[in-house]
């Protein structure tokens, strides 16, 4: 097995230059409609199967970085955390990665255009935003490929917040992981709409990244999701080649339910759902029954993101009224 060192050594190769005064990115949120869930390797967060998502449009990631000389300063949206908690020990760690030499300090300056508050703020936008900044820093002028491969080995599903857009995780099959990137597809939705239903800002019980080992370490069903995965990536690419809606809709919410039907059947059972969670996705089945087409999809959360188009936009906040909506691809280049 390989190490992060030996990943980052391979792709820097002796590239950059003495560091600039700063370096400042932005990475959009990205939301997946067919999701990663299982790593095949945990050191590198390869995954067992490709991924596909949506990014977020303007709601991500922006990341000022420059050097210190005595120790590293992590502020998220504006405040200083301690150096021992549990954010800062994180993107330390990730940072080791790229110190010239020991006595090499970053200021991280994140800030999150999303609302951190209301639970959708995930890792994805910030490591992504963070290695663009150090690329910018250090003048290695790699490509996306390459930045996204470095996004990956801070938080797996970081690697697909380097694009706008649908963005494509390949799951590749080398032990290297150099095959397993994210990449932009080359299509347009521009009146799609993601819809953020806040169903609590409490901090959630269990990160993602316990949960998803403890699927593949004690979940019988687990055995069944590669195949699910695979038949719904296939199923998302055809929804979004003849923009079909109802495809697109009822395929990201199959596999969102198929995702949590895992973390339901491992041991001890990892369950998001707040009693409000269940209510909201009765309410979208009973909008849905009445016409208004509105699908979910939910991540290691109680929070649902609600798909739907710009026409029944209306139709969706007379049922959801206090709906943040979304539309991914206004920030288009
Ligand atoms: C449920 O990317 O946060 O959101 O690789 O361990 O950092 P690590 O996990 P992470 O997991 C995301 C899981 C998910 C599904 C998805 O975004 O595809």
């Amino acid at each position: 097995m390989m190490t992060k060192a030996e990943i980052v050594a391979q792709i820097l190769n002796g590239r950059g230059r003495a560091p600039a005064a700063g370096g400042y990115a932005f990475a959009p949120s990205n939301i997946a409609l067919c999701k990663y869930w299982g790593k095949r390797d945990e050191e590198l967060n390869l995954p067992v199967t490709a991924s596909l998502s949506i990014s977020l449009g303007r709601l991500g990631s922006t990341t000022k970085l420059s050097l210190r000389p005595d120790s590293d300063v992590v502020r998220l949206d504006k405040k200083e955390l301690a150096p021992d908690s549990p954010f800062a020990r994180r993107i330390g760690a990730f940072l080791d990665l790229f110190r010239r030499d020991a006595g090499m300090y970053f200021e991280v300056e994140a800030v999150n255009t999303i609302p951190t508050a209301a639970g959708f703020a995930s890792s994805a936008s910030g490591f992504a935003a963070l290695v663009t900044a150090l690329d910018e820093l250090f003048g290695w002028e790699l490509d996306k490929r390459e930045l996204s491969i470095l996004a990956r080995l801070g938080s797996g599903s970081a690697c697909r917040s380097l694009h706008h857009g649908f963005v494509e995780w390949r799951a590749g099959t080398r032990p290297d992981g150099m095959d397993s990137y994210g990449e932009r597809l080359d299509a347009a939705w521009p009146e799609l709409r993601l819809g953020l239903l806040v169903i609590t800002a409490a901090e959630k019980s269990m990160g993602s990244r316990p949960a998803m080992k403890r699927t593949i370490e004690t979940c019988a069903l687990y055995k069944s999701w590669p195949e699910k995965a695979a038949a719904d990536l296939a199923l998302l690419k055809k929804a979004i080649a003849e923009k079909d809606f109802h495809l697109l809709g009822a395929t990201a919410e199959s596999n969102a339910l198929a995702m949590h039907a895992t973390m339901i059947a491992s041991w001890p059972p990892v369950v998001y759902w707040r009693p409000e969670s269940l209510a909201a996705m009765q309410a979208i089945w009973a909008a849905r029954a009445n016409a208004v087409p509105v699908y979910f999809t939910m991540d290691a959360g109680p929070n649902l993101k609600l798909i739907f188009q710009a026409g029944d936009e209306a139709a969706v906040r007379g049922v959801f009224p206090d709906l943040k909506v979304v539309r991914p691809f206004d920030a288009e280049p």
